[in-house]
């Protein structure tokens, strides 16, 4: 049995919508999982999207999306990339002066084309999890100590005009005093814009970063406490008259998805005992890339448990989808359940490896 479960019900967005200040608009990270149904379900509550190719802007646009709701961000896009973005109207935002020169050139209308600038701060960002890269060297956005030379070579093209900002720097976060800790800095390299280089900001993208519970000792993230800090960090921040936007892409889809697959067999090695899965690193690669495991049950077997190395079918001892505590009695046959395995979890995976099957994917409303 390969399944992947997933549910594309609007609660989890209204329930994030409603806890957030007005002046902080909702965008939804498709790269965490780009499936139809639940890209129609944001479409229909309002949501705005956070693209990051070509595909993932004719996905949204499939879905119903439009561009006027839709900021694109990569730290290489292609020519295909910008072009995608510019014909469906999204808001750009640029990774480096290479992107607005192509923008320049790309951009035909009278109207300079507005776009925001992703910068890496040089401090005040701590990551638990290092996904998107804290403080240090990064492939994305422009280093925070060269913004000021970029702003002034970006001034020097006619047909772009910076008008917005990008920081996310962090990912992954239960502490919503560390999320708000983040935000800070995004506003304080926003005023710095604002007061060197006289830019009136219109949007301030604070990125995404939810975090989820993967392990049952971790707290949920208490999103109220997340929604009233940002309600003070605009009202700290007088000078800036534009919009927040959030675009977390974890929090909303993890929870909706659950991943299945079967025992093939049990055994013990030098004192590790593994459970070999049918499906491994070709369906969840995430434990892999992070060292963390996604919360495993057991289905129809409990009593007491031992700790389990979990192995996939793939002909590399990389193929580990993590660890989980289960039943000691497990055997071939046991269906082990994957939860939070709607975001980045098939999706991300290298399922042509090995030719192995892939699994079903099943929606439910
Ligand atoms: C630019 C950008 N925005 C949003 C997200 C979504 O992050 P998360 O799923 O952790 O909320 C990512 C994730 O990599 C990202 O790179």
């Amino acid at each position: 049995m390969l399944r992947v479960l997933a549910g594309h019900g609007p609660e989890r967005y209204r329930r994030l919508r409603a806890a957030l200040p007005a002046r902080v608009r909702l965008a939804y990270a498709v790269k965490s999982n780009p499936g139809a149904p639940l890209l129609e379900t944001f479409v229909r509550e309002g949501a705005w999207f956070d693209c990051a190719s070509a595909g993932e802007i004719s996905a949204v646009l499939g879905a119903g999306g439009t561009g006027s709701a839709m900021v694109v961000a990569g730290p290489a896009k292609t020519h295909r990339d910008l072009q995608a973005a510019l014909y469906a109207g999204a808001r750009v935002q640029v990774d480096g002066i290479e992107d607005v020169a192509r923008l320049n050139e790309l951009h035909t209308e009278e109207a300079p084309l507005r776009v925001s600038v992703r910068v890496h701060p040089a401090s005040g960002i701590v990551e638990g999890t290092s996904i998107i890269g804290g403080s240090g060297p990064s492939a994305f956005g422009v280093d925070e100590e060269q913004l000021d030379e970029f702003l002034q070579m970006a001034a020097a093209y006619d047909g772009v005009l910076i008008t917005g900002l990008q920081v996310f720097a962090a990912s992954n976060e239960l502490d919503p005093g560390q999320l708000l800790a983040n935000h800070r800095t995004a506003l304080r390299i926003a005023q710095g814009m604002h007061e060197r280089h006289g830019i009136d900001l219109e949007l301030i993208d604070i990125g995404g970063g939810l975090g989820v519970r993967y392990a049952a000792n971790e707290p949920s993230l208490d999103i109220h406490a997340l929604g009233s800090g940002l309600g003070r960090l605009l009202d700290a921040n007088p000078w800036f008259a534009g919009e927040l936007l959030l675009e977390p892409g974890r929090w909303l889809s993890a929870p909706v998805g659950i991943y299945l697959t079967r025992v093939v067999r049990v055994k013990e090695s030098r004192g590790v005992r593994f459970a070999m899965l049918e499906g491994g690193i070709n369906h969840l690669l995430r434990p892999l890339l992070t060292g963390q495991s996604f919360p495993v049950t057991a289905l129809d077997r409990e009593g007491d448990t031992t700790s389990y190395t979990l192995a996939g079918p793939l002909c590399t001892s990389l193929d580990r989808v993590g660890t989980a505590e289960l039943p000691v009695d497990l055997q071939a046959g046991d269906v082990l359940a994957f939860g939070q395995t709607g975001a980045y979890a098939y999706t991300q995976a290298m399922s042509h490896f090995l030719s192995h099957p892939v699994p079903d994917q099943h929606w439910w409303d």
